[in-house]
């Protein structure tokens, strides 16, 4: 419909005024959006013509369904009644006892310990151990969890009997997920340990399958990262290389509620079970926007190729509109303290020659002139590194392709989802938040 027919704005105005019920009047409604009333006709009722000229280009059904919502979003904010936030940015879901996210500070705490503490010192059964205290039916103690997780990864490894061309050909994280809905749903332990060990195991076999390799046998006597790495390449991966498979699935095991552990915590909510928790969970975390981006970075890095290539490079992809990979973040407004402890865990590589020197001495170069760009061409936003960047790295160095970042971040942050899943049974209510309706009105008798 075109401007300026205006029978029809008064049905539409009259029909979004019903929307707002009680709350609005058709005269008000119309003044909100620059709509003036034209003439009283006593046989259809007020007529109203014209539209603020800002919303020129815009159909009356644009204007109307447009900001007549937001006047009565705007309507009910002056009640004081928050009742929408696009993104639910800064509203707060849920209460936690398991980490905090500090984005002034750039400050992680996982159940009262800052990151920076835990690197280093801290398996990934340590962390598991951490977050699931509390919310099993008996206490998590780390070497009980290591033992009963190892003969877990022995148990879902029969799951491999399933696996056909079809799975074989999706892209490792949606391979894993398929065959971690094979699993039985649950709210204890024992489901707990099944999830915590599947997709440790399912990630290095169907990477092995899409080589046209057999997945290899768990080991239950290693650590979840040595067995990680082993049934990754076949072979005992070094000291060095266990520790830095630590470090990052400690640093990446729990973070607030972002979109995946809020998923999570909705299926927790309604008592489904922990499996479709963890498979809501990471259905979205292989969304781009969440765990997909440590793939592009090494795109970018190859893509820039050198270093005094870097500074044109980034400038010609701001020019076009792009982001760059691994830089900025919803919460934190300065440097991620993940990004820093995973290049922490980058350097006993280094010394072992297990980290390719020209990729490190590449990004370091192009993480400075990304800062300097940034800050040159979004004064008003701070822009830094995030988690993203040196997971490229780390992974890499690792052995890992870059087509399964995202599994292997699933791998490291199912404990999480669990222990929010948990926490939300235990504590919270139904998720239930409403919505407004913007959709036509049927048609008066
Ligand atoms: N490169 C260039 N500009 C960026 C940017 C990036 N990586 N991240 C944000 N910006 C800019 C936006 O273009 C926008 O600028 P504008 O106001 O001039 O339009 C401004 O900063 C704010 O962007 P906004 O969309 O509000 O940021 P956000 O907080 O919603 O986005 C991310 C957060 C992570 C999605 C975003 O920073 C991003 O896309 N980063 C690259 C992908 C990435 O590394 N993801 C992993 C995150 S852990």
């Amino acid at each position: 419909m075109a401007l300026g027919e205006p029978a029809d704005i008064v049905g539409l105005i009259e029909a979004a005024t019903r929307i707002g019920g009680i709350l609005f009047r058709p005269d008000s409604a119309a003044a909100d959006i620059g709509i003036e009333r034209l003439r009283l006709c006593p046989k259809l009722g007020e007529r109203f013509l014209g539209c603020d000229p800002e919303h020129a280009g815009l159909t009356l059904i644009d204007c109307v369904k447009i900001d007549v919502n937001q006047s009565k979003i705007d309507h009910l904010s002056r009640k004081g009644e928050n009742i929408m936030k696009n993104g639910l940015e800064d509203v707060i879901a849920a209460e936690t006892q398991l980490s905090d996210v500090d984005g002034e500070a750039g400050r992680l705490i996982i159940r009262g310990i800052s990151l920076d503490h835990l690197i280093g010192e801290t398996s990934f059964e340590d962390v598991a151990a951490l977050l699931l205290d509390g919310m099993t039916e008996a206490p998590v103690e780390a070497n009980d969890l290591a033992a009963r997780l190892g003969s877990a990864r022995v148990e879902v490894a029969s799951h491999f009997s399933a696996v056909d061309a079809t799975l074989i050909s999706l892209p490792p994280v949606e391979a894993v997920r398929a065959l971690l809905a094979r699993l039985e749903d649950g709210e204890g332990f024992e489901t707990m340990l099944r999830l915590l060990a599947a997709p440790a195991v399912f990630l290095p076999g169907v990477l092995r399958l899409q080589r046209g390799e057999s997945p290899l046998a768990p080991d239950p006597a290693l650590s979840q990262a040595a067995d990680i790495l082993r049934m990754l390449t076949g072979k005992m991966p070094s000291a060095e290389q266990i520790a830095a498979l630590d470090a990052y699935l400690v640093t990446i095991s729990d973070h607030g509620l972002n979109a995946s552990t809020f998923a999570s915590r909705v299926i927790a909510s309604t008592r489904a079970g922990l499996t479709s928790s963890v498979l809501a969970a990471i259905s979205a975390l292989k969304g781009p926007l969440h765990g997909g981006a440590p793939g592009p970075v090494l795109d970018m890095l190859e893509a820039i190729g050198t270093a005094d290539n870097a500074k044109a490079w980034l400038g010609d992809a701001l020019d076009r509109g792009e982001r760059l990979m691994g830089f900025g973040h919803r919460v934190y407004r300065v440097r991620d303290p993940r990004a820093d402890a995973l290049k922490a865990a980058l350097k006993p590589l280094f010394a072992t020659g297990q980290v390719d020197r020209a990729r490190s001495e590449l990004a370091e170069a192009v993480e400075a002139a990304a800062l300097a760009i940034l800050r040159e061409r979004k004064p008003n936003r701070p822009l830094d590194v995030n988690v993203e960047f040196y997971t490229a790295l780390l992974l890499e160095a690792l052995g890992f392709p870059r087509e399964a970042f995202t599994g292997v971040f699933a791998i490291g942050r199912t404990v999480g989802w669990l222990a929010h899943a948990r926490e939300q049974a235990l504590e919270g209510r139904l998720i239930r938040p409403r919505s407004v309706y913007v959709g036509p009105l049927p048609a008066a008798a």
